[in-house]
């Protein structure tokens, strides 16, 4: 029996050259540049500038992908494009990609999985090629949520941006690129991050548009209470999986949504924080395309190398979640299947050890983090009421004063 797997080749990045900062938004919203640091660790963002669309930047990450990994257009199978913020909503985004990079042969699709939408992507690319039906992917992460922002909303206004990230997935019989995954939804929060108005529930109308159903909505707090559990989790799972241990992984790129969701998983995961991603002080959440981005970004700064294996966690509306444990070697070489039955007996048996010893230490962390959360909540009331004793001291203060 042969393998077939999927490595990635190819990497590119678009943003628009417009910054957002917080400064800005100050002028914008009752906000402040304090307030935003401290709850988000985000400081500017990029937005597009007219004429820019997700189909454009999609085409700019994409042509240095391609570029990258030495492949034309039309040498693609097919083009998995992943976003929630597409041209329209019909034709497929994919379709429109595929015809400005002149990709004539490849397949193409649109997949939507709100901002887990790359990691989804990328284990179906990865399927696609373990089957044999295709040698050639080109996966995208890009999202244009400026235009489905309400900008007088200071809750949501502040969190997100704009931009591009793709791979190309090429077929390899080495056992590289995604080597364990898990996709993941909680559809019973589905309404916690949402677009009202616009699918066919509630398409636009005079009243939709008047209720502003045309913008996101989020409820922040359960999609914060979410994001920790589904980072902490999923990690810890698809590392077991992959049968390596964690001294084994070089660096995590989490979907960058908020410094402080990072920092708490990293604090359950105990992983020493200079082994985790962080670029959304520059770019926000840019939703799918965040973890392409982060990715891109790390490879240039050399904190990932050929033969690194990293983490790509992310989380978003749904509620969805995936992970997926990646080995980076995009140096293609000449190979000759190999078959299962020629592994070495050593590297087999090691396997089995490894995965009991990320067992015992992944069911640590998860004892750990239940009983931090069950001890927050047990505190929480009494926070809250300090906090509203503070802030009434505080404000007599100021009276007084
Ligand atoms: N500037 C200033 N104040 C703001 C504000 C802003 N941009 N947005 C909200 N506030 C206010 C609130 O109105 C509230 O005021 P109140 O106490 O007078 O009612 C106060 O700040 C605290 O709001 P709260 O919602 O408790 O803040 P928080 O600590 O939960 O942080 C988020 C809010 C949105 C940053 C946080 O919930 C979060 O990050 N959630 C996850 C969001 C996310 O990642 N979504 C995308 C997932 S893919």
């Amino acid at each position: 029996m042969t393998e077939r797997h999927g490595r990635i080749t190819g990497w590119g990045m678009y943003v628009p050259d417009r910054v957002l900062t917080n400064h800005d938004l100050e002028q914008m919203v009752d906000t402040s540049d304090e307030w935003i640091v401290t709850r988000t660790g985000i400081r500017e963002r990029r937005i597009t500038e007219p004429g820019e669309t997700s189909s454009t930047m999609s085409v700019e990450a994409a042509q240095r992908a391609l570029a990258r990994a030495d492949v034309s257009p039309n040498e693609l199978d097919l083009i998995i494009v992943a976003t929630s913020s597409p041209d329209y909503l019909t034709p497929p985004v994919s379709s429109m990609v595929q015809d400005q990079l002149g990709a004539q042969r490849a397949a193409a699709f649109t997949l939507a999985a709100g901002c887990t939408g790359f990691v989804y992507a990328l284990v179906t690319a990865d399927q696609f090629i373990a089957t044999g039906m295709y040698d050639k992917v080109l996966v995208i992460g890009v999202e244009h949520l400026s235009m489905a922002i309400d900008w007088t909303d200071r809750d949501t206004c502040v969190l997100f941006g704009d931009g591009a990230g793709a791979v190309v997935v090429e077929s390899s019989y080495q056992p590289t690129g995604v080597l364990s995954a898990e996709l993941g939804s909680e559809g019973k929060d589905w309404d916690a991050l949402i677009v009202p108005g616009g699918g066919s529930a509630r398409p636009f109308r005079e009243e939709t548009l008047a209720k502003r159903e045309q913008y996101l909505r989020m409820d922040g707090r359960r999609v914060f209470k979410f994001a920790t559990r589904a980072m902490t989790d999923s990690t810890l799972r698809v590392v077991r999986q992959s049968g390596l241990s964690w001294d084994d992984i070089e660096l995590i790129i989490p979907h960058q949504a908020n410094a402080r969701i990072i920092d708490l998983a990293v604090r359950r995961l105990k992983v020493d924080p200079a082994k985790v991603m962080v670029n959304l002080d520059r770019y926000g959440n840019t939703s799918t395309a965040s973890i392409p981005l982060a990715l891109c970004e790390a490879v240039d700064q050399g904190r990932i190398r050929s033969g690194d294996h990293i983490v790509m966690v992310g989380f978003g509306a749904g509620l969805t979640w995936a992970a997926a444990v990646v080995h980076w070697q995009p140096e293609k070489v000449d190979e000759a299947p190999i078959l299962v039955e020629d592994w070495p007996i050593g590297e087999r048996l090691r396997q089995p050890v490894t995965r009991l010893r990320n067992a015992m230490w992944s069911a640590g962390v998860i004892v750990r983090s239940r009983f931090q959360e069950a001890s927050t909540a047990l505190l929480l009331p009494l926070y809250t009421w300090q906090g509203r004793r503070r802030r009434r001291r505080k404000q007599r203060e100021s009276k007084e004063g």
